[in-house]
């Protein structure tokens, strides 16, 4: 595409996360309350009006985008979505953000619908405690499904852990390990204050990069890259293994100076920063002028100009945002 979506502070919109539905298998303690309501079917995107989304922001420049949920792999026919955006024109980066609990079912699908990159979510080794703090998930069952996106012969596969005090900070060796094992990257992600979670307290599991750094340093000494994925995490490496570790840190880092993404949530809204609740309702002009994709691009390129210049989390709980994470995907 000859046309690119810029901000008002010069930033390049080349990357867009799409939420394609807020539902999920799993119900992780620092994401969802237990008893979470999800949304009413009509309010949620259909699989056509995502399709159209893609195409509007692939049309604008976007080169790079990422499926999200909850849980993109429990939506019906979701597969379907990904072979016809895979198709899209201009996309050069087409990636999926997983529990990874139906991947042993899908991930050979996923390859064929030309994904390129998969992110699974691993908090913990520990069966049991896997149980604690996904609440529904099975540990081996995302092992598998692990085992089965190597095996699909994907080169782009990450694993992300988010690190809570108290609950899973004693295992971050061990995840260092399991990744290196796999020879596939591992990301280290602060907790976002994302959605109030009556039986979960931020402020006391906070636990930040610089100490999950200092504990893989003692068993594994780190070297630093200037190498990027197109996203806010900073990565490093270990001398004998391909495995890179990388840290994604929104309270002690602040990378929103070359943001180069927006986001859009399972109901349609254009979100322009994770941490702001500035937004646009795109399933709104769609629903209303059904079929006029210029129409949309003109809404997205408005829209984009309003993109906040940053996010004001803070690890003391402070600023709260009220949406839950699972309908933006993170
Ligand atoms: P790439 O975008 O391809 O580099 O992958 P990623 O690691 O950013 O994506 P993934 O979906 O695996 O998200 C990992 C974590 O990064 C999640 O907790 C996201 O919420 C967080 N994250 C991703 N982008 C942003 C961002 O722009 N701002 C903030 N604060 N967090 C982000
Ligand atoms: N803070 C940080 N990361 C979160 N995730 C879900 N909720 C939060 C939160 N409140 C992570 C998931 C997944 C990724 C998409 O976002 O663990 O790996
Ligand atoms: Fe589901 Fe991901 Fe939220 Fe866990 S973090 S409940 S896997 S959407």
């Amino acid at each position: 595409a000859s046309e690119q979506l810029t901000d008002k502070f010069g930033r390049n919109i080349t990357y867009v996360r799409i939420s394609v539905t807020d539902r999920c298998d799993f119900r992780c303690v620092y994401c969802m309350s237990e008893d979470m309501t999800f949304l009413p079917r009509a309010q949620v995107l259909t699989l056509e009006e995502i399709h159209t989304i893609a195409r509007a922001f692939t049309e604008l420049g976007v080169n790079k985008i990422r499926f999200t949920g909850g849980e993109p792999l429990v939506r019906r026919d979701v597969i379907k979505l990904f072979k016809e955006v895979g198709a899209l024109p201009g996309l050069k980066d087409f990636c999926l953000t997983t529990n990874g609990s139906q991947l042993p079912r899908y991930a050979q699908q996923l390859k064929e619908a030309g994904l390129t990159r998969i992110n699974i979510s691993l908090d913990s080794l520990q069966e049991e405690r896997f149980k604690t703090l996904t609440r529904t998930g099975d540990l081996q069952q995302v092992i598998a499904g692990i085992d089965a996106a190597c095996a699909a012969g994907f080169s782009g596969i990450k694993l992300n852990a988010v690190v809570l005090s108290g609950r899973n900070d004693d295992e971050v060796v061990d995840l260092v390990s399991f990744a290196r094992d796999k020879q596939i990257d591992l990301s280290f992600i602060e907790e976002m204050p994302l959605g109030v979670i009556a039986e979960h307290d931020r402020a006391e599991t906070y636990f930040s990069s610089e100490q999950v750094k200092a504990l893989i340093t003692e068993r594994f000494p780190l070297i630093p890259t200037t190498e990027s994925s197109g996203g806010p995490a900073k990565y490093w490496r270990m001398a004998d293994s391909n495995s890179r570790i990388g840290f994604i840190s929104p309270h002690s880092n602040n990378f929103c100076g070359d943001c180069n993404r927006v986001r859009v949530t399972a109901e349609g809204l254009l979100l322009l920063c994770l941490g702001n609740e500035h937004a646009v309702d795109l399933k709104a002009i769609l629903r209303r002028y059904p079929g006029d994709l210029e129409h949309l691009k003109e809404v997205i390129r408005k829209a984009i100009e309003h993109k906040p210049e940053e996010h004001r989390f803070t690890s003391d709980g402070d600023v709260q945002i009220v949406r839950f994470m699972n309908m933006t995907g993170g």
